[in-house]
Parts: structure tokens; C-alpha cells; sequence
């Protein structure tokens, strides 16, 4: 049977972006079909999308994908025919430490993604949902939450008492924000506009700062800190920030490197890291027993995440010239 998909045509960009179908065969032993209901926007599927990093074959987009399981193949016992299901962003990684480089097995750019309104797939390659949340808020988890969760939770160990800074208002930094207050600690949040912190504020943040109007913010949070610097920063801005938040960190701190907001390379000085005894670990999404973890703490907690606009499937470049505009704070999802 025949679906709808959106596909993006070799090379990328919104003029290659077309209305598709794709294939759902019914389910082979150890797998399920699901009805995917929601998707959720990253940067990394901007960068598939608009070109920047586009694909080399035609490929239905979108690595975060909830839904509901329609059929189930032999030998599945995790789920049933109307359980809730979530992606997870490396089919592949299931436990342990990272084995996977890159995005060639990665849903939305190695491999067909979300964009479309049915999949069959290996049972592995979901987890259920946080219980009571909609399907749009479970798409919202397999990137940008597991992300926060990883840096946080898993490399960062992050404790009740300590201090974490978070860069602008996407999603990986709102959910970072969110896990961090989850756990007890306090929050210096960056923005560069006023309006956008005084969300960040009702979010929870405990302490502000327009990184536009104060550009040398990593002194700004020695100060917030006491001199001390924060234990951990929730790196997304790339090259442009890493040396504030050298500044931002305490000694040994831990900086989780994350994203390339500003770019992909630049000049480093790395006195300070060594100066510091600075802990940088670069982090990819996560495994799927991650996964789980958050998905358990969500379900303990009631924690609800920060949806900013829905969009139509066939609204999807729409919803990538919005993710653009930077107007948003937290996530950006689509329905199918
Ligand atoms: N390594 C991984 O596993 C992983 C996973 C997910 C995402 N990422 C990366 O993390 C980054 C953020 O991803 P996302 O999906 O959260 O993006 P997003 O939702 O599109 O977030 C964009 C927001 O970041 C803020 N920003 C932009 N430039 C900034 C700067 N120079 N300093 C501080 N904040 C800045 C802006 O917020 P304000 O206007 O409030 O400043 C902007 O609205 C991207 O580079 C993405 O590729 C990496």
C-alpha cells in the first residue's frame, strides 16, 4: 500500500522539496508498522533540507518521528497494535557506548526518515512515548531532548546544587534547561533578545543574559557564579562561543560540545581549557537505553515540553524558513 511522503531530491533546497509516496510492507518477524502522527524540526534536518548538507540520493527527510503501531511482526513482545511509539535518532545504537559515526544510519539523511505517513521498521528502532503526551510532544524528544539528556544526565552526571549554562532558546537549550531544573540545579540561560528571556525566566531560568548587548558573557557568569564559573555549559553555538564558554566554566568544568550555530571551524585558543583542566566531550544524540532513561524520567517527573508553532507535512518548507527566522523558542513540529 501506497503512503504520503515528502522527498527531498539530490543535492537539497526548498525547490527540491516534492510530495511523494512511499511503501509500508506488513511487518516481517521482529518488527512493526507505524502510523507516524508528528515530527519535530532540528537544525540538522535544516541542513538536509535547504542543501546545506544535502542529500546524495532522494530521501524522505526528518529524523524525529512519533506515531502509533498499526501491526506487529512475529517474535515483537515490547509493543502492541494502539501503544504510542518515539524514534530514535541511531537505529543502530541500542546500549552502551557510542559505536556509530556520522549520519549514514541516521533516519532523515543516511536513511529515509519521518516525512511520510507510514514505515515498516525493526521494533529497535523506537521506544514507547512519555505517557499522556501527544504525539507531537514525543517528536520533540529523539534530537533535541535526548541531546540535553545525554549531556546533562549521562556525561555531564549532573547533581542537585550545580550550576548549568544554556546557550540561546532552541530546542537542545530548552530542554537542557527543563533537565537541568528537573534535577535541582541552577540555570544561567543566554538569549540574544530581551523578549525571548523573559520566557526563558517563566521557563525557570534563574539567571539571564542578552549575549548580543553583553558579548563577553562568559565573564558576565564568573560573576553570576562568584568567581567560581559554572559545572557545566551546554555548548550549541560552535566556534563563535567556545571561548566564552572556556571563560563561563569553572575548574574542571565540563563543557558538552554540541552544536555549529556559528560555524564549523575557527581559531581556538586552548590555554584556557588546559589552564582549567576543562572537560570538552563531544556529544551525538544518544543510544536508545538512553532513550528509555528519559523517557522514564519524563514519566516520573510530568515534565511538558516547549512546543512553539505546528505545521501541516505539506507546509514542511514553511516550517524550515520559520525554524530560519530564529523567531521560535524550543520546538518546531509538524503533523501528518
Ligand atoms: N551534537 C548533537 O547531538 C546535536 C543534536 C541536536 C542539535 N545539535 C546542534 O545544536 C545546535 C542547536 O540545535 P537546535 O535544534 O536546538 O537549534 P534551533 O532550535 O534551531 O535553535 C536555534 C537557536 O539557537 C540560538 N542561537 C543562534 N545563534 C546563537 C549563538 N551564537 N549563541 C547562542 N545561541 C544562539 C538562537 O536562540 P536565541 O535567539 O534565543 O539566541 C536560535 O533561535 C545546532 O548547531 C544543531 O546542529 C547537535
Amino acid at each position: 500500500m501506497a503512503f504520503k511522503a515528502i522527498q527531498v531530491q539530490p543535492g537539497g533546497g526548498y525547490d527540491k522539496v516534492v510530495v511523494g509516496s512511499c511503501e509500508a510492507a506488513p511487518p516481517a518477524a521482529g518488527e512493526i508498522s507505524v502510523r507516524v502522527r508528528a515530527s519535530s524540526l532540528n537544525y540538522h534536518d535544516f541542513a538536509v533540507v535547504s542543501g546545506l548538507w544535502g542529500p546524495s540520493e532522494t530521501r524522505i527527510p526528518l529524523a524525529d518521528g512519533a506515531g502509533e503501531v498499526v501491526a506487529v511482526g512475529d517474535g515483537v513482545s515490547e509493543f502492541a497494535v494502539g501503544d504510542a511509539v518515539v524514534s530514535t535518532f541511531f537505529p543502530d545504537w541500542l546500549d552502551g557506548q557510542p559505536h556509530v559515526e556520522g549520519f549514514s544510519r541516521v533516519p532523515g539523511d543516511g536513511l529515509d526518515g519521518y516525512a511520510r505517513e507510514q514505515l515498516t521498521a525493526p521494533a529497535t528502532w523506537f521506544t514507547r512515548a512519555p505517557r499522556g503526551w501527544s504525539f507531537a510532544e514525543a517528536a520533540t524528544l529523539p534530537t533535541a531532548g535526548l541531546t540535553a539528556w545525554r549531556a546533562l544526565m549521562v556525561d555531564g552526571g549532573l547533581m542537585p546544587g550545580e550550576t548549568v549554562l544554556v546557550q540561546g532558546t532552541g530546542g537542545v537549550s530548552i530542554f537542557a534547561l527543563q533537565f537541568a531544573k528537573l534535577a535541582g540545579a541552577t540555570v544561567i540561560a543566554t538569549s540574544s533578545s530581551d523578549e525571548k528571556l523573559e520566557r526563558l525566566k517563566r521557563l525557570g531560568a534563574d539567571a539571564l543574559i542578552n549575549y548580543r548587548s553583553t558579548p563577553a558573557w562568559g565573564e558576565r557568569v564568573r560573576e553570576l557564579t562568584d568567581g567560581r564559573g559554572v559545572d557545566h555549559v551546554v555548548e550549541v553555538g560552535g566556534p563563535g562561543t567556545l571561548e566564552q564558554s572556556m571563560t563561563a566554566a569553572r575548574i574542571g568544568g565540563h563543557l558538552a560540545l554540541i552544536g555549529i550555530l556559528t560555524g564549523i571551524s575557527g581559531e581556538l585558543n586552548l590555554v584556557p581549557a588546559l589552564f582549567k583542566q576543562l572537560r570538552l566531550q563531544s556529544v551525538l544524540v544518544g543510544s536508545r537505553a538512553q532513550q528509555q532513561a528519559m523517557v522514564r524520567a519524563i514519566d516520573a517527573n510530568g515534565l511538558r515540553p516547549v512546543i512553539d508553532r505546528h505545521f501541516p507535512l505539506d507546509a514542511l518548507v514553511d516550517a524550515f524558513r520559520y525554524q530560519e527566522s530564529n523567531r521560535h523558542v524550543g520546538k518546531i513540529c509538524v503533523d501528518l
